[in-house]
């Protein structure tokens, strides 16, 4: 009996690291690990890829950026909100009632799960108060969208479906 334990018990030749090398998330069931690797925070994409030009307050640079606080394209449809992310726009858009001809950068080497997460920050902070993105909503986005190669020309393109 306790000789069969202790061969049980004691790591045999190459393996006797195995121990020290597993770490806290690798000893969760795995549902729970990988959920927690999934949880990206919008918030930081945000500060990293978006706050230079849209600024930390989410007010933009007036005339210049547009600003995401209070937008009507971050607040409304997810569908084309999450189309400017992934292609970008180039050309005259109207935002709370200022015409912005800039250029907005596309974003589409970001995961799906990136890109929901910054999509859904943008629609709950600044007083904004929007329903979260799914990282589902856009992968199905980045497929109905595959084939356009540029950057959508403005707002007009946009509310036509693109
Ligand atoms: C290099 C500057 C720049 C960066 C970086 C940038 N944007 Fe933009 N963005 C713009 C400009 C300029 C426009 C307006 C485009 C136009 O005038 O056609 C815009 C438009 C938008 C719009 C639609 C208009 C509005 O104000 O609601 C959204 C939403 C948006 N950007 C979100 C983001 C997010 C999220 C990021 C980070 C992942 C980001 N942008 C990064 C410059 C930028």
């Amino acid at each position: 009996m306790w000789g069969a334990f202790y061969i049980y018990s004691t790591p045999s030749g190459e393996e006797s690291s195995y121990g020290d090398q597993r770490t806290t998330a690798s000893l969760r069931p795995p549902e729970v690990a990988s959920n927690a690797a999934q949880k990206v925070d919008g918030k930081q994409i945000y500060t990293g890829k978006c706050a230079a030009c849209h600024q930390a307050t989410g007010l933009g640079i007036p005339g210049v950026f547009p600003p995401l606080a209070g937008s009507e394209w971050v607040i409304g449809d997810e569908k084309i909100l999450t189309s400017i992310m992934l292609h970008g726009v180039n050309g005259e858009m109207e935002v709370k009632g200022t015409v912005y001809k800039g250029a907005m950068p596309a974003w589409k080497s970001l995961s799906d799960a990136d890109l929901a997460a910054v999509m859904s920050y943008i629609r709950s902070d600044w007083g904004n108060k929007s329903a979260e993105i799914e990282p589902g909503t856009v992968a199905a986005q980045r497929d109905a969208t595959k084939s356009r190669t540029e950057p959508y020309k403005g707002g007009q393109e946009l509310k036509s479906g693109g």
